[in-house]
Order: C-alpha cells, then sequence, then structure tokens
C-alpha cells in the first residue's frame, strides 16, 4: 500500500494531537506535531532573551536552533522534541511559553525556519503533521486534510484538565483566555493564517470520544488511500 501524507489542522486543545498520535500508531506512520517546533523556537527565545519583533536578532537565534524529533518511550512511545540536543518536550507546554507562542508564530523568519524543515519530514510521505496551516501551506497537495473543531468550553475544560494535573495553580479563566487569544492570532496573523483548506474534511469532535474520532478518521484515511491507488 502507497503511503500518504495526513495532515490534521484545527484550533487550539481540540484534540489534533491525540487524532494524529491515534493515526500513526495505526498506521505505522510517522507523526510530527509542528506546534511543538513553535513551542520550542519561542522556549529558546524566552531563554535567549532574544527580541522577536527585531527580524535581524530573529534571524541570528535561529541559526543557533537545531530541532530534531527523536523516539522517546517516555512519551506514549512518539517521538519527542529536541531542541539543541535537549529533550524539551516536557519544558514546552507550560504556560509561560503558551502566552508567547502565537506572537513568536506570526514571525516570517520563524515561519519559513519551520515550514522548509516540516516540508522535508514528509518528502517521504507516511506522515500525520498537525497544525494550523499544514494543509494549506506546508502540505497543499496532502491526500488526506482533517480540520478539526470543537465547541470552546469543551477544549477549555480539556486543555484545563492536562495543566492542572501539572500545575494545581491554574485556573480555567487564564486557560481560557489563552486558547482564544492565540485563536484569534493563528487567524487573523498575515502569513499563513489558521484556515481550513477547501479540500478538508471537518471533524467536530465535541462530542465524539477517542475511539469515535479514530474511527471516522480511519473511514477517511481507507477512502483517500483508495483514490490514490485508483
Ligand atoms: O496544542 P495546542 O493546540 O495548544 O497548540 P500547538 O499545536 O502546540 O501550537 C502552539 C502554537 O504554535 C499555536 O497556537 C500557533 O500559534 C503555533 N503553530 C502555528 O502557527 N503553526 C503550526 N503549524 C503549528 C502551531
Ligand atoms: O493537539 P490539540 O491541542 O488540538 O489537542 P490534544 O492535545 O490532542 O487534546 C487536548 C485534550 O483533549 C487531551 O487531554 C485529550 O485527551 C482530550 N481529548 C478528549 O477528551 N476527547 C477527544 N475526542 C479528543 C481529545
Amino acid at each position: 500500500m502507497k503511503k500518504i501524507i495526513i495532515t490534521i489542522d484545527g484550533y487550539s486543545s481540540c484534540g489534533k494531537s491525540t487524532l494524529a498520535k491515534q493515526l500513526a500508531r495505526q498506521l505505522d506512520y510517522v507523526y510530527i506535531d509542528s506546534g511543538a517546533m513553535y513551542r520550542a523556537i519561542t522556549f529558546y527565545f524566552i531563554q535567549n532573551q532574544v527580541s522577536w519583533s527585531d527580524p535581524a536578532a530573529v534571524k541570528e537565534a535561529l541559526q543557533n536552533i537545531h530541532l530534531e524529533f527523536e523516539y522517546d518511550e517516555t512519551n506514549e512511545g512518539q517521538a519527542s522534541i529536541y531542541l539543541n540536543g535537549e529533550n524539551v518536550e516536557h519544558l514546552i507546554r507550560d504556560m509561560l511559553v503558551a502566552e508567547k507562542v502565537s506572537e513568536v508564530a506570526a514571525v516570517k523568519e520563524v515561519r519559513e525556519f519551520a515550514v522548509a524543515q516540516q516540508q522535508q519530514m514528509g518528502e517521504k510521505k507516511g506522515i500525520v503533521m498537525d497544525g494550523r496551516d499544514i494543509g494549506t501551506t506546508v502540505f497543499p497537495k496532502a491526500e488526506l486534510k482533517i480540520f478539526m473543531t470543537a465547541d470552546t468550553a469543551i477544549r477549555v475544560e480539556r486543555r484545563f484538565k492536562e495543566l492542572y494535573a501539572k500545575n494545581k495553580s491554574i485556573t480555567i479563566q487564564e486557560v481560557k483566555e489563552n486558547l482564544e487569544l492565540r485563536d484569534y492570532i493563528d487567524s487573523n496573523r498575515e502569513i499563513s493564517p489558521l484556515r481550513k483548506a477547501a479540500d478538508a474534511i471537518i471533524l467536530d469532535n465535541s462530542q465524539l470520544s477517542m475511539e469515535e474520532q479514530l474511527q471516522l478518521a480511519l473511514q477517511w484515511v481507507e477512502d483517500a488511500m483508495m483514490v490514490q491507488s485508483s
């Protein structure tokens, strides 16, 4: 069976990475979390006090950033992101990074840097990548594009549960404001804004269990593979 490219875009915390990991496991494909790349770059910028409003400073800083995904058995059997050789998977998920990542991800030089690497990762196909612009900009010719969404209150609840498990001082209001702000910046930025690709299938999983969303998506994978081989 020929391998395909599957893209999953959508709003924050609606279950994109959950579905992408499910599909990668089921199909024995590579899963790439493109958001982790923007988060790792943001983490580096914060740590090294890089001013992302200054294009020259951004360009120089990007020359010192090396990102890699490597298998990590502590990360649900999926690859984790390494920043200059250090596994930063668990350092990039907190609010400090979440508060700044959408600003950093709107910077032209940052997007060019990340998109070029993402396109290289898909050269051999057999990949599931989730993010905001994967079906529109990174892989406009992907065989299967999914655009995920879910009610805001449900998305806030899902992300709050995750963050609260690690940090009991976090409030639901804080999580809601961050989600809404990121969705707004991501949808309204000039370069590669979050948009549904014309040929993407919408998946609203507000009322779906993880098993139900997987079964739906697997049917779409089967359809996309039939189209490809016909
Ligand atoms: O998991 P969550 O939906 O909270 O976000 P993420 O996928 O980790 O992405 C973090 C941020 O990176 C997003 O809010 C976007 O600002 C940015 N991003 C992007 O601009 N383009 C992508 N392909 C992926 C993420
Ligand atoms: O990648 P994205 O930010 O879109 O979301 P995620 O990290 O995959 O999912 C956010 C949370 O929603 C996780 O804790 C998932 O377990 C949960 N989830 C859920 O409860 N039901 C679904 N159908 C999908 C995800």
